[in-house]
C-alpha cells in the first residue's frame, strides 16, 4: 500500500495562470439574486451586495469570475442590464423559464469583481443575439470614448473603460437545449465574424470560441474540428464543458470509480487539444490554442425537471445541489487534473460559486460551505508559481464495468493515489495535493526531495470521514470540514500516511 514520487523543483510541467482556478456566476435560481445582490437585506452593503457573499469570495481569492451565462447568455440582450435602474425591463428568461428583473446587470457586476478581487470573463449570446451585438458589448465595456456605446457607458456613470480581456463566444452551442443552436459550420462562421469584429475594436482581447458542451453529443470531437475549421484563425481558445455524478448509468453507482472521474476529465483535455492541434495542422497556422474548461463540477442530483424550471418566478431555487465527501473528493481530483494539465487549459472555472451548483450556499442570514468549497479552496490558496512533473509509482484498481455510460470509466485500471505537486520559486513554497481513492485504507505516500529538500511543514490538512455521503447543513455546517493531517519529520525522505477516503494538501517552505 505505498506509492512513491520524486519531488525535484527543476522539474517543471507548466507556468501556472491563476485563470486556470476562476468561477463562473450565472443569472440562474438564487446565484444572483438573493447569492451576490439581495438589496434590503441587513447584509447587504449600499449597492445591495450581501457582505457576507463578498467576504468568502475575497477570500477565497478567485482569480477569474465568468458571466452572465450559461445557457442564460444565449437569450440576454445585454442593453436590459444597463442604464437607470427602473428603466431596465423585467423579461421572462426562458432558459431557466424564470423572472429576469435586470437590476444586476454588467455594471454591478463589474463593481462586484472589483469588491471581491476578480477579473471579469463575459459572455456573448451568440443564440438569439447578433454578432453586432457582441461587438457593441465590447465597445460599451472597452472603449474609451467618444462613440455611441462607449459614451452611452459614460452617461451610466462608468467614466473608465472596464477593459475587459477575456470573453466567451456564446454558450454550448452544440447544445440541443441552446436557444438560438446552430451548426457546427453556421456557428464557427458566426463566432468568426464576431471575432474579427471585435479585434478591430479591442486588438488584445483574448477570444474562446465554444468547443463540445460534454463528451456525450453524437457531435463530440467533429463540432470542435468543424467550428475550428471556420474560425481558427481569429479565436484564440475553445472551451470545454462536463459535468460528472455518481450515477447508475456513469459508475453504476461505485464511489470507486466516481472517484475516478477526473481522469476522464483528463482525457477530454487531451481528446479537444488533440482537435484543436489537428486544425492548426490543417491550416498551416503559426498558432497553438489554449482550452478553456470554463464549466466543470459534480452535478447529477438538482439536475432536470423541476430543478432546472423557474415557474416563471423571481430568484426560483434552481440546481441547488448538495454536496458531500465524495463529492469534494473527486473536486480535489479535478484540481489535481487541471492542474497537471495547465500547460494546456489555461482557464477553468468552477461551475458555479454561489447557491447554484456551488461551494456556498446562502440563506437569509448566513453563508454556508458546502463539502467541495474546500478542495477548491485549496488549489487557490496553495498552488502558485509552476506545476512540477511528478512521475508517480502508485498500486492500481479496476474501474472498467460493462453497461456503463461508454464516455466515462474508459480506463481498465486507475491509481489510488494521484498527486500533483506545484512550487513558486519566488516565495520558496512548494505544495502536494494527495488524493487517496482507496475506499478501505490508509495508503502511504514517500517522496523523495530533490533540489532542495524543505525545511519546515506550513500546512498539512486532510479532508475525510467515515461516511462518503455526508453533508454540510447550516443546522451543521462542519461536518464535512479540514482536520490537521498526520506529518512525519521533515527530510529529504518523507513518508506521508494518506487516510482512506481522503483529499490532502500539505505546504512546505
Ligand atoms: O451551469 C449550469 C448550466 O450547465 C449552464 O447554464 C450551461 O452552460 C450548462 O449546460
Amino acid at each position: 500500500r505505498v506509492a512513491r514520487t520524486l519531488i525535484d523543483q527543476a522539474n517543471i510541467r507548466s507556468q501556472l495562470d491563476r485563470r486556470l482556478l476562476g468561477a463562473f456566476l450565472e443569472h440562474l435560481g438564487r446565484a444572483v439574486y438573493t447569492g451576490v445582490y439581495e438589496p434590503g437585506s441587513p447584509l447587504a452593503d449600499e449597492s445591495g451586495f450581501r457582505r457576507d457573499v463578498i467576504a468568502e469570495v475575497k477570500g477565497l481569492g478567485v482569480p477569474n469570475m465568468r458571466y452572465p451565462g450559461g445557457n442564460f447568455v444565449s437569450g440576454y440582450h445585454w442593453q436590459d442590464g444597463v442604464g437607470p435602474k427602473n428603466q431596465r425591463p423585467t423579461v421572462l428568461e426562458r432558459a431557466w423559464n424564470s423572472l429576469e428583473t435586470n437590476q444586476f446587470g454588467t455594471n454591478e457586476f463589474m463593481e462586484w469583481c472589483k469588491l471581491v478581487g476578480t477579473e471579469p470573463l463575459l459572455g456573448f449570446n451568440l443564440g438569439t443575439g447578433s454578432a453586432e451585438e457582441a461587438v457593441a458589448y465590447v465597445e460599451y465595456c472597452n472603449v474609451a470614448r467618444g462613440t455611441k456605446w462607449s459614451d452611452l457607458r459614460r452617461q451610466h456613470g462608468y467614466e473608465q473603460p472596464h477593459n475587459v480581456k477575456y470573453w466567451c463566444l456564446g454558450n454550448e452551442m452544440d447544445g440541443p437545449w441552446q436557444m438560438g443552436r446552430l451548426t457546427a459550420p453556421e456557428y464557427g462562421r458566426k463566432a468568426r465574424d464576431a471575432a474579427r469584429q471585435i479585434r478591430v475594436i479591442s486588438p488584445n482581447a483574448q477570444l474562446i470560441a465554444c468547443g463540445s458542451s460534454n463528451t456525450i453529443l453524437p457531435t463530440y470531437l467533429e463540432w470542435d474540428r468543424q467550428v475550428l475549421e471556420e474560425c481558427y484563425d481569429q479565436v484564440d481558445g475553445i472551451s470545454l464543458h462536463n459535468y460528472y455524478g455518481n450515477t447508475a448509468a456513469l459508475t453504476g453507482g461505485s464511489s470507486a470509480r466516481y472517484l475516478a472521474m477526473n481522469l476522464d476529465m483528463e482525457r477530454q483535455i487531451h481528446e479537444i487539444a488533440a482537435v484543436c492541434d489537428y486544425v492548426q495542422g490543417l491550416q498551416r497556422s503559426p498558432k497553438r490554442l489554449w482550452l478553456s474548461f470554463d464549466e466543470w463540477n459534480v452535478w447529477y442530483r438538482a439536475r432536470g425537471g423541476a430543478f432546472a424550471n423557474g415557474q416563471g418566478k423571481f430568484a426560483p431555487r434552481l440546481l441547488e445541489e448538495v454536496y458531500n465527501l465524495e463529492d469534494a473528493l473527486l473536486v480535489g481530483g479535478f484540481v489535481n487534473t487541471l492542474l497537471r494539465q495547465s500547460a494546456r487549459v489555461r482557464v477553468g472555472c468552477l461551475a458555479q460559486i454561489v447557491n447554484v451548483i456551488a461551494p456556498l450556499v446562502t440563506n437569509e442570514t448566513s453563508v454556508l460551505r458546502q463539502s467541495i468549497y474546500y478542495p477548491y479552496a485549496w488549489a487557490l490558496q496553495f498552488a502558485h508559481g509552476r506545476v512540477l512533473d511528478l512521475e508517480v509509482e502508485a498500486e492500481t484498481y479496476p474501474i472498467h464495468a460493462e453497461g456503463l455510460r461508454a464516455d466515462f470509466a474508459r480506463e481498465d485500471q486507475v491509481p489510488f493515489v494521484d498527486v500533483v505537486a506545484t512550487c513558486d520559486a519566488a516565495r520558496q513554497r512548494a505544495s502536494v495535493f494527495l488524493l487517496n481513492r482507496d475506499l478501505e485504507n490508509e495508503r502511504e505516500f514517500v517522496v523523495d526531495w530533490r533540489n532542495p529538500t524543505p525545511a519546515r511543514v506550513l500546512t498539512a490538512l486532510t479532508l475525510t470521514g467515515g461516511d462518503l455521503k455526508a453533508a454540510n447543513t447550516f443546522d451543521r455546517p462542519t461536518l464535512v470540514a479540514p482536520q490537521p493531517l498526520e506529518l512525519p519529520a521533515v527530510g529529504a525522505k518523507m513518508t506521508f500516511k494518506l487516510p482512506a477516503r481522503s483529499y490532502s494538501v500539505v505546504q512546505f517552505a
